[in-house]
């Protein structure tokens, strides 16, 4: 074993789960970058609810049979990645941790399983593609202003980078502030605050990797704005630019530009996911948003079901919101996802660790799917969509309309 292997086992030990994590990094990381990362809408009860519903989802495993190492290789829009896990497109993560994007895409290039960058993320789309040329995904909101001059601009220059997925979010028809947040210092729109230079200053480990990566910037929007904005103009070019949510009309049209697969982010409802196969988009994100944007949206875990039966084997599904193991993970499977991606535990490994973080949690989320396959009996990620379950809270297909 060489002495990084047993510098990872070391982090097995200490943090074996995304809870660890978590407490680490609320220990670590200034209140605000904290609350940033860990905050949800309202009371964060969507969030509580996202955890709740995945826990409540039971798999019944089958003995007696010979044990066969579980295989859990993903194919992924005809690319093969080492997992069925992903990292889910983070906005302004250099609030959260400074230089967060470098780390994720770094650590999910190095582990093989997609890294989707933000649109509002510190490092432009062609930088990341140097960093993560096999597995990177990208994420547009919606900047309508001109027509659509900046995304659609954005779209190719994706194309021309080598992105192998595009994301559309629509999950955001309005602006939300979350109450955490709020109350740690951060402002809408944003200021750099003298509350959060002091907070900051708590934090030996943000403020070092602030001096090695620079403050929080939108790198990818670079070319649009003046010269050297300072963040508080740039924060309000994006606010001009930007809002709303993507319209089916608009997305068809990104459908005529973008000739990769294509993948609708925010789906909560059969009806939604029917008009995402309708457009001729390949995938979609089965999301609450990790419980962001409002506490009422059902947990994405229990709608799931009723997605992937009304678009079985005409959409790729990626499930997202709450998922904090392998073991969610296999539950988003065996439920009718092909892939389960994470947020804020992604936020949380770097907020513990710095730039380990990542490669550190991408190991937990595998070797526990891994693990959790073999103790359901389960040696392909096929037999694993077969295995029996209870899920209570499962929207049915009769309590929706349309
Ligand atoms: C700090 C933070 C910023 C986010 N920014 C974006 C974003 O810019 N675009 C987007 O589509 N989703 C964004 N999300 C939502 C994630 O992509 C994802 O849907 C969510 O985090 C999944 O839930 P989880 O955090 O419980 O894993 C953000 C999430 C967090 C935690």
């Amino acid at each position: 074993m060489d002495d990084k292997q047993a510098y990872f086992q070391s982090l097995a030990r200490a943090y074996p789960t995304a809870h660890d994590l978590r407490e680490r990094a609320r220990r670590l990381m200034p209140n605000f970058a904290f609350s940033y990362m860990d905050g949800g809408a309202g009371t964060d009860q969507g969030i509580d609810r996202n955890w709740a519903a995945l826990d409540a989802v039971e798999l019944a495993p089958r003995y007696g049979k010979v044990a066969r190492p579980p295989a859990c290789g993903a194919t992924l829009f005809g690319r093969s990645y080492a997992a069925p896990i992903g990292v889910s497109p983070i906005g302004g993560p250099g609030t959260a941790f400074p230089g967060a994007e470098t780390y994720l895409a770094a650590a999910a290039q190095a582990a093989n399983v997609p890294y989707t960058l933000g649109l509002l993320s510190g490092i432009d789309v062609e930088r990341a593609a140097t960093i993560a040329p096999d597995v990177l995904w990208f994420q547009l909101y919606r900047f309508a202003r001109n027509d659509h001059v900046i995304g659609l601009d954005l779209t190719r220059r994706a194309a021309a980078a080598g992105v192998k997925v595009l994301v559309l979010t629509i999950d955001t028809p309005t602006r939300t502030t979350r109450p955490r947040e709020t109350k740690s210092g951060i402002l809408h729109p944003f200021r750099v605050t003298n509350r959060l230079r002091l907070d900051a200053l708590t934090s030996p480990r943000w403020m070092a990797s602030m001096a090695k990566n620079g403050s929080p910037r939108f790198a990818s929007l670079k070319p649009y704005m003046k010269d050297n904005p300072s963040l508080e103009e740039a924060a309000a070019f994006i606010r001009q630019e930007s809002g709303g949510a993507f319209t089916w009309e608009e997305i068809a049209r990104y459908r005529d530009v973008w000739k990769g697969p294509l993948v609708i982010k925010g789906i909560l409802h059969p009806a939604d996911a029917r008009r995402v196969v309708e457009l001729g988009a390949e995938g979609m994100f089965v999301s609450n948003h990790g419980g962001r944007q409002v506490e009422c949206l059902p947990p994405a875990i229990d709608v799931l079901p009723s997605i992937a039966a009304e678009v079985a084997g005409r959409a790729t599904i990626i499930f997202d919101s709450g998922v904090r193991s392998g073991v969610d993970a296999a539950r988003a499977i065996a439920l009718g996802a092909d892939a389960a991606f994470s947020g804020k535990a992604f936020l949380w490994s770097l907020g513990a660790l710095g730039a380990d973080g990542p490669a550190h949690f991408i190991n937990l989320l595998s070797d526990d799917l891994r693990a959790t396959m073999g103790q359901l009996g389960c040696a392909t990620l096929g037999e694993l969509r077969g295995v029996d379950r209870r899920h209570r809270n499962a929207w049915r297909a009769d309590g929706f309309n349309a």
